[in-house]
């Protein structure tokens, strides 16, 4: 099977490549992404020698067609996925996740070659912190910020282009992902590389939100079971009944890093702040037979932090530009 991974050096893609490379030596995989500042070559190193790497935009068609015509799949992961800087600058988000799914749709509706869409629970807006539903394949679409407004606006092109056109794509709605390889922006590497760089961890408002983690592994190893057992045309939920408040988040990672329970600041809270995101996935589970292999949410933390104290060389060249855009904005 050929394989195109869209955005394959960024977190998700590259973690996603190198299981690929590992669990299904028989794949051919070709890598499209714009290396933008969240996409990182250094993150594909270990199975340079696997892939084909093309460096290009998404929303290229000429190029995107070219890669398409090539491929038996798509995997689209490729996306401006931070929602500070959405509030900071949204038109990228328009460009990337909106014109660019766009255009792979065009593409592979062209060409007759099925997509999987990548998407987040966030497309669902929030929830009360004591409400008893979770998000499923039914709830309603309500996004709150530019950058979820992208995805949803993605997913409905996708779902639209199943429906009008017969395209074979397939849709994933995953909670917030941890592990190696995650851009310094995000929770949890943010407030790691401060305390390894010195720097007190900034905790948004009250800490309060509520957010469904998933190891990034767990997410891609659900990822590869819709590619080989999903139906198209469907959506599957993807979690790990990992819901932690902000506030839990960063006591645990002071704990594992011999900080004090009081060794971070409250900081300037995001606006329109989705409060708690949670992720029904029965139907992954018992259509797909899928479950997380990372039970232990300490422990995955752990080996994140051992990742980030090992790995200085990738985050530490773009750690100081990170900080200094959210001293521009109001997270200090
Ligand atoms: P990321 O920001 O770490 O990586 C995005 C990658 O896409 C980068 O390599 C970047 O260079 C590339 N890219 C950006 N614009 C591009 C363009 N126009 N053309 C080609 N490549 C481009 O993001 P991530 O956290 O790995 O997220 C990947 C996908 O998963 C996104 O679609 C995101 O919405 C979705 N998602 C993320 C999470 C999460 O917790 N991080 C959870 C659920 C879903
Ligand atoms: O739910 C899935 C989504 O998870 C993905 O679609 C997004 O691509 C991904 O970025 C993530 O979105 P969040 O906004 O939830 O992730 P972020 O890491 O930015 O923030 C997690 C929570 O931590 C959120 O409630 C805001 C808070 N936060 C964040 C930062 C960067 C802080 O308290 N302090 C911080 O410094």
């Amino acid at each position: 099977m050929r394989l195109l991974v869209t955005g394959g050096a960024g977190f998700i893609g590259a973690n996603f490549v190198h299981l690929t490379v590992r669990d299904h030596p028989d794949v051919q995989v070709t890598v499209l992404d714009k290396l933008t500042y969240a996409g990182h070559k250094e993150s594909l190193a270990p199975v340079g020698g696997h892939i084909e790497f093309v460096h290009g935009d998404v929303a290229d068609f000429p190029l995107v067609d070219r890669l398409v015509a090539q491929a038996d799949f798509v995997v689209h992961f490729a996306a401006e996925s931070h929602n500070d800087n959405s509030l900071r600058g949204p038109e990228p988000f328009i460009n990337t996740n909106i014109v660019g799914t766009f255009t792979l749709l065009e593409a592979v509706r062209s060409h007759g070659v099925r997509l999987h869409h990548i998407s987040t629970d966030e497309v669902f807006g929030d929830l009360e912190l004591d409400d008893p539903q979770r998000f499923d394949e039914v709830t309603a679409y309500n996004p709150s910020s530019p950058y979820s407004a992208s995805k949803a606006s993605a997913d409905l092109l996708v779902r639209a282009w199943v429906r009008s056109f017969g395209v074979h794509a397939t849709i994933s709605n995953c909670s917030n992902n941890y592990g190696p390889y995650q851009h310094v922006e995000k929770f949890i590497p943010r407030q790691i590389t401060n305390i390894l760089t010195g720097v007190r961890p900034k905790l948004y408002g009250e800490g309060l939100n509520v957010r469904d983690w998933i190891h990034v592994d767990d997410h891609n190893r659900a990822v590869w079971t819709i590619l080989e057992k999903g139906t198209a045309g469907e959506t599957y939920l993807i979690g790990a009944d990992g819901e932690e408040s902000n506030r839990n988040v960063l006591a645990l990672i002071l704990d594992l890093m011999g900080c004090g329970a009081d060794d971070f600041d409250h900081v300037a809270d995001r606006p329109g702040h989705d409060l708690r995101y949670a992720i029904n996935s029965s139907k992954l589970r018992s259509e797909l037979g899928w479950k997380p292999e990372f039970r232990d949410f300490r422990d995955g933390l752990a080996a994140t932090i051992d990742w980030y104290r090992l790995n200085e060389a990738w985050w530490r060249p773009f750690k100081d530009a990170t900080e200094r855009a959210y001293d521009r904005g109001s997270q200090r």
